[in-house]
């Protein structure tokens, strides 16, 4: 039999829950900070540190969006992107659901021209990384456009104004950035427009926040996937509902220790979630600042909490289905997946090894 970490390095699957800013690595925001002319205030060099941990999701989030000032240009965001994808394929991540924050863009003024970077910049920039690196690759990504809730209900809507003409490149509204004191529930009317357009919508809920922000999410924006999820595990009653509706729960380990929602990975209720039949997929949330991509976080995940081959077939397959795949590319890669676990259950390869 295959042993854990060759199964979950090789093993083909998608990832559901990554954000295109916190692909951003240290390195690449230098190389596009010089050739911008930007200084960048704050290395992030020193978060990088093994153990590191941050005291909260704001103390995460305040320099995270300062790094995205090197971003200028439809090339800078090409770029990031096409790295990333191309890190994906190399860990056999065939397929990505990218989350990105156009408010975190479109606020700022480009040094330069004086000019503000427009939602366009943006999403045509990305759009070409993903194009790029489909050609090259052949690993696909869709676009879900989060909507940043420490802002108003007023720049939400305009944003998703400005988003109108691109929706055709958008899969997906989210919600995201500082949860506490920021409900779901705020954003009711941009979430009941994206669904009139046609958008699935999901929320971050029950990452820092309680459990009734995942109820709301469920309830009033009506999202149909959990990002994170974390607090389910105080409501019964809501573990259940997530159970029977198999709703997926897109959940990132190294995030929920690095932000301190859990003090050891041990502890992280992934293991158990899976356990008790909930849709639980394993993500990498922000993979330059997390310490590792998505096969780290499984190998790190599988290690602390004693999962199986098994445990990580089913949360591979699981990312599969709660991916915005097409029927067709998600059979195709369960087909795979199928045939990568037999071949790890095969007892020959024991003997070869
Ligand atoms: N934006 C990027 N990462 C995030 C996280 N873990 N929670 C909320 N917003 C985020
Ligand atoms: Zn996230």
């Amino acid at each position: 039999m295959m042993d854990l970490h060759t199964f979950c390095r090789g093993c083909p699957m998608c990832e559901v829950h990554v954000h295109f800013e916190g692909t951003l690595e240290d390195n690449q925001a230098e190389l596009i900070a010089s050739r911008n002319d930007i200084k960048l205030t704050r290395p992030r060099i020193l978060d990088m540190r093994p153990g590191f941990q941050y005291s909260s999701l704001q103390d995460f989030l305040d320099p995270y969006y300062e790094a995205c000032s090197v971003l200028l240009y439809e090339n800078d965001f090409r770029d990031v992107a096409y790295e990333f994808l191309k890190k994906q394929s190399a860990g056999n991540v065939r397929h990505t659901d990218m989350f990105f924050d156009p408010q975190a863009h479109i606020s700022r003024t480009n040094p330069r021209t004086g000019r503000k970077i427009t939602f366009g910049t943006v999403i045509r920039g990305i759009r070409k990384g993903i194009k790029d690196a489909n050609r090259d690759f052949g690993v696909t990504c869709n676009l879900v456009m989060c909507i940043l809730r420490h802002l108003t209900e007023k720049d939400a809507l305009e944003c998703f104004a400005q988003a109108v003409p691109y929706l055709k490149w958008i899969t997906a509204l989210g919600l995201d950035s500082g949860e506490r004191g920021n409900p779901p529930r705020k954003f009711k009317r941009v979430f009941a427009l994206a669904r009139a357009c046609g958008l699935p919508v999901r929320a971050h809920a029950g990452e820092e926040g309680p459990a009734a922000y995942i109820w709301q999410t469920l309830k009033v924006l009506k999202g149909t996937i959990i990002d994170h999820g974390v607090a389910c595990v105080d409501d019964e009653a809501l573990m259940v509902y997530l159970r029977d509706n198999q709703i997926p729960l897109t959940m990132c380990s190294l995030s929920s220790l690095r932000l301190r929602v859990i003090n050891t990975l041990a502890q992280y209720p992934v293991g158990r979630l899976l356990l008790f039949g909930l849709l639980v997929t394993l993500n990498s949330d922000d993979p330059a600042y997390f310490g590792g991509y998505l096969k780290d976080v499984l190998i790190a995940t599988a290690e602390a909490q004693n999962l199986t081959i098994h445990d990580i077939y089913k949360l591979a397959r699981n990312s599969w289905l709660a991916s915005y795949c097409t029927d067709a590319q998600k059979s195709a890669g369960i087909a795979d997946l199928d045939d990568f676990y037999k071949l790890a259950l095969t007892p020959a390869l024991t003997a070869v090894a």
